[in-house]
């Protein structure tokens, strides 16, 4: 299975330092990549972005999605809509939603299942706390968010994405070592095994200060399947890194 490596600009950028990266990205990514790219840009950004890839390997992502189909939600995007722009993929409950936007793991649910019916792949983003890691509650937290998501997408759930995201590591720089993040993916492996019921493989993503030193030791881990990159996407050439360190 081919590893994904996928960015997450967050609420960065601009028109004229998306054009710089976005085409430094493509550049570096002539010929074959050896595995799955993809940035998940700032809603108004989508179509420069869209416009800047074409004809290249570079894929395009959201970072949230509506629920709902459509109707007065001001402010909010609908799957429909980021299909229409070539969208892929969409993060839905990154720990940043779920902590400034009250996002319950129902919800969240829900924005997968809202994805997964326009087409888009969600990439569905669980992860503990340093308090819920510290007070060994890990496996418990990372199982009742994927529960919620199961349970909702029923016989779609071999579709969706998963990036495993500590929140003590994510944008501080303090990366779970590869064997902690190994053993939480083997966790969601046998959870997801269970809840396909078959061989099928469901990708699963490590984020938190990955960057590209440390990207090659835990893409090396049986059970990551590539990375959910935040910080370290804004670089191109820490972004081509990590790309490299994924084939
Ligand atoms: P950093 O790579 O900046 O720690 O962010 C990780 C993240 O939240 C990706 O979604």
């Amino acid at each position: 299975m081919k590893k994904l490596i996928a960015g997450n600009w967050k609420m960065n950028g601009s028109l004229a330092a998306n054009d710089a990266l976005v085409r430094a990205l493509v550049k570096g990514m002539e010929g074959d990549a050896g595995c799955s790219v993809a940035v998940c840009v700032p809603a108004p950004y989508l179509a420069q972005v869209q416009m800047l890839r074409a004809g290249s390997a570079l894929e395009l992502g959201a970072q949230d999605v509506s629920q709902h189909s459509e109707g007065a939600y001001t402010g909010e995007v609908s799957a429909a809509m980021l299909k229409e722009f070539g969208v892929r993929y969409t993060i839905v409950g990154h720990s940043e939603r779920r902590q400034y936007h009250c996002e319950t793991d129902a919800l969240v649910a829900e924005k997968a299942r809202a994805a997964l019916a326009a087409g888009i792949t969600p990439i569905v983003c669980v992860g503990e706390t340093l308090a819920e890691r510290e007070a060994g509650r890990t496996e418990e937290i990372v199982k009742r968010q994927l529960a919620a998501v199961i349970h909702a997408n029923g016989h779609c759930i071999s579709e969706i994405i998963v990036a495993y995201e500590p929140v003590w590591a994510i944008g501080t720089g303090k990366t779970a070592t590869p064997g902690e993040a190994q053993q939480v993916h083997a966790v969601l492996r046998a959870q997801l095994k269970a809840a396909t019921g078959h061989a099928d493989r469901v990708h699963i993503l490590y984020g938190g200060s990955m960057n590209a030193a440390n990207a090659a030791s835990l893409l090396a881990q049986p059970d990551i399947d590539g990375g959910l990159v935040g910080g370290a996407s804004l670089k191109a050439a820490d972004f081509l890194q990590i790309v490299r360190a994924a084939r």
